[in-house]
């Protein structure tokens, strides 16, 4: 796809990711996430407001000296108030650029600093002029933009640009935008304000802020705000997985790789504590999970017809599960797999067994297998004289919603049951497999399963 328009990723999993409720990164986790987010190929990183806490600021410290060993690449940006104390912070830890940010909506203005309109320019211009003198690049974030008064917005824009400021990050801070709305706002200013780039910042109060970053990349904002898995104040902002998916597909823009996108998720939601929903876009457990039977029918004839991308690029698999949603061609093809080959009437007869029992969430092979045994009166698969059982006992991470691990598990290969239990650990999990190293790798794809924190692994000798 070609397009004329440019933009990338300004990653705040640090800065705005940490003012989510619950979530305290330490100072070795937030290196590591600017990290990753560095080889995810980000262009920006704006790594914490130094002067919250001493932590944030050793977490600056530590992403700079990595940034300046040339093993984090993308632009580290420090937060800051337009007050001189924090300004100061910020530029002692010789980041590459520092933002500034000051609530300009009458309403900021009014129940928050308590300034005139006039106090507050000037405010403004002293700040982003002593960061300038500092020998810092500077992008200024007129927070509450979208609910400013348009003439007064452009007199903040300017004064910043004027006391030199490059960049400016327009905040849709209670995320209130209509994305058409956006558009026009970015075209207005870039028309009205020549001699800086424009960055969104866009919150997700009413589930936009996605529609909300394309709108204003349409518009030619050149940065677009992000944190991975969405996190950030009350509902957080745009997603990073979900913006760099939708960059790509919409105006042909690599942004991020793609194939880092999973694990950056799975890292974030370790640090953060916060379960990603299994329906969360692009990068959530279900993202590529089908299920109804017409759906399924059609996958398995062209994967594109229910899927608008496809999923290897984001080293991701698809499924499907079978259940009382299933039609016979998802049954047909989960049995081929299993090397059972079943007439018409058996079929037919399985199917209705499926949809006539209500206890069971998903079926898995072993299930079926027995079904499929009671409809033939058969035994279908001699069982393998070296097939080997093992029991694996799980213990979820701390803040994690053990159902959600156990729902998981419960989609792992060679995984034959899965119970949550009381006691020293969380969940209990049956598996089997044709041979030790199978055995060792379903074990592995366990541990490697969100959430699940340490687990005890044994093997079945005899069963009675
Ligand atoms: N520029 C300058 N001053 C600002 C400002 C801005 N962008 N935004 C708010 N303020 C002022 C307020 O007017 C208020 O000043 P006052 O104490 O004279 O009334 C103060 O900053 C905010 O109040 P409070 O947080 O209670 O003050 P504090 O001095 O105890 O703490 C922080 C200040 C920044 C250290 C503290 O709020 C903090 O750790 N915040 C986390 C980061 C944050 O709030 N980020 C928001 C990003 S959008
Ligand atoms: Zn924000």
């Amino acid at each position: 796809m070609m397009t004329n328009k440019k933009a990338g990723i300004l990653d705040s999993t640090l800065r705005e990711g940490e003012q989510t409720p619950g979530v305290v990164f330490t100072t070795d986790q937030r290196i590591d996430i600017a990290t990753r987010l560095s080889d995810t190929g980000v262009s920006m990183i704006e790594a914490g407001h130094p002067a919250v806490a001493p932590d944030v600021y050793e977490g600056i410290k530590g992403i700079v000296k990595l940034k300046k060993e040339g093993v984090i690449k993308p632009v580290i940006i420090a937060h800051s108030r337009a007050v001189k104390s924090d300004v100061e912070t910020a530029a002692s830890l010789d980041v590459d650029r520092i933002a500034i940010f000051y609530g300009v909506s009458d309403r900021h203005l009014a129940a928050k600093t308590h300034k005139t309109r006039e106090q507050a320019l000037s405010i403004i211009g002293e700040a982003v002029s002593f960061a300038k003198s500092q020998g810092v690049p500077v992008r200024f974030t007129p927070e509450d933009a979208t609910r400013t008064d348009y003439d007064y917005l452009v007199s903040a824009i300017k004064t910043a640009r004027d006391a030199g400021a490059d960049r400016i990050g327009i905040a849709d801070t209670v995320g209130i935008m209509w994305p058409l709305e956006t558009r026009n706002l970015f075209q207005r200013l870039i028309h009205d304000v020549p001699g800086v780039e424009f960055d969104i910042h866009a919150h997700n109060d009413m589930g936009n802020a996605v529609a909300n970053s394309l709108a204003a990349v349409d518009g030619g904002a050149t940065i677009v705000h992000a944190t991975v898995n969405g996190l950030g104040e009350r509902v957080g902002i745009t997603p990073t997985q979900v913006i760099a998916v939708a960059l790509k597909y919409h105006l042909g823009l690599d942004v991020a790789k793609l194939d880092k996108l999973v694990e950056l998720s799975a890292l974030v939601e370790k640090y953060s504590g916060l379960p990603v929903s299994a329906n969360f876009p692009i990068t959530g457990d279900y993202a590529f999970v089908h299920k109804s039977g017409v759906h399924v029918a059609g996958i398995l004839s062209n994967p594109e017809t229910y899927e608008f991308m496809d999923p290897s690029l984001l080293n991701k698999g698809r499924n499907y599960v079978i259940d009382k949603y299933t039609g016979k061609h998802a049954l047909k093809s989960r049995l081929d797999g299993m090397g059972i080959l079943l007439n018409d009437e058996q079929l037919s007869d399985l199917l209705n067994r499926i949809k006539n029992n209500q206890s069971a969430k998903f079926f898995r092979d072993e299930e079926l297998l027995e079904i499929a045994e009671e409809v033939t009166g058969k035994m279908l698969k001699p069982r393998p004289p070296e097939y080997i059982e093992g029991l694996v006992w799980v213990k979820c991470g701390s803040n994690v919603y053990t159902t959600s691990v156990t729902r998981r598990i419960s989609i792992v290969n060679n995984v034959t049951e899965v119970m949550e239990v009381s006691g020293d650990y969380d969940i209990m999990v049956r598996i089997k497999a044709r041979d030790p190293a199978q055995l060792n790798q379903v074990i592995e794809d366990i541990r490697s399963v969100k959430g699940v924190g340490s687990t005890l692994s044994s093997l079945v000798l005899k069963k009675m």
